[in-house]
């Protein structure tokens, strides 16, 4: 019997290896069991649990009301459903603001309860000192810029963020506290480009143009299953969502002309 192999799980330092020879990353957000096992078959390298589900899973406007036990909950899904992909989960708000013990308490969670690998912070500079204090308590930090949803009240909406010094000394002060990847969100090509250049970890791009090592998409965007307004930096593969309309609007006209169920669906 030919026994096969587990695939090698991808590991902050297979990451750090793309970066250093020019590799690319992909990565996808995941919230459930089912969907996060066919990324990680489809080869996604980093799943990231966001706490975009907040708007894409329960509906909210915004991120905020996610909180950090519901995280876990869908953390523990994807987690289980992963051999391949490393997954990442964020910090909601206000866990990843508040004191530095309760930021350490909440990465010591995901990396307890969940068989997950990482979290995700939003914030650079003014978080330099809370990334590296979770690194020395051994939980792997990726950091975000650029636009940040959990400040989307102070940062006036979801606007493109072109401010390039403010954003390079964010990224190399996440570097600097050990954050073993950068992720930007919504900056101009140039911006990112002057990010990537000035840190030497793994930038992961979404809506910041091609210049990043990997590009990251909102899986709900990528396929289609979403109720409304699509970002312009979103390519969108399926329409899953037309796919999901159709299929109980034909088992409900089914049910209704008396067609469903048939004999192949009935026991003797
Ligand atoms: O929560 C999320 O989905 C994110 C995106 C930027 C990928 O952080």
């Amino acid at each position: 019997m030919v026994e096969e192999k587990a695939p090698k799980r991808v590991t902050t330092r297979s990451l750090q290896r793309r970066r250093d020879t020019g590799d690319s990353i992909s990565m996808l957000t995941a919230y459930d069991f089912p969907t996060a096992r066919l990324l990680d078959q489809a080869g996604i390298d980093v799943l990231l649990v966001g706490d975009s589900l907040a708007m894409v899973v329960q509906g909210h406007e915004t991120t905020l009301p996610v909180t950090m036990d519901q995280m876990i909950y869908h953390a523990e899904m994807v987690g289980r459903a992963t051999s391949r992909a490393m997954v990442v989960v964020d910090l909601p708000f206000p866990d990843g603001q508040l004191e530095v013990e309760r930021s350490i308490r909440c990465g010591a969670r995901v990396l307890k309860e969940t068989r997950c690998h990482a979290v995700k912070l939003e914030g650079g500079a003014e978080q330099a000192s809370r990334i590296e204090a979770m690194v020395t308590a051994g939980i792997p930090v990726m950091a975000h810029v650029g636009l940040r949803p959990q400040n989307v009240f102070v940062q006036g909406g979801y606007q493109v963020q072109r401010d390039e010094a403010a954003l390079v000394k964010d990224a190399v002060a996440a570097e600097q506290a050990g954050a073993f990847a950068v992720l930007i969100e919504c900056v101009p090509e140039s911006v990112a480009e002057a990010i990537h250049a000035a840190v030497s970890v793994p930038t992961i791009g979404i809506g910041a143009g091609r210049a990043t090592t990997g590009q990251v998409l909102v899986t709900h965007d990528l396929i289609g299953l979403t109720s409304g307004y699509t970002p312009k930096f979103v390519r969108t593969y399926a329409s899953v969502g037309e796919t999901i309309r159709d299929a109980a609007s034909s088992f409900h006209q089914a049910v209704r002309d008396g067609s469903f169920p048939g004999p192949e669906e009935t026991f003797d």
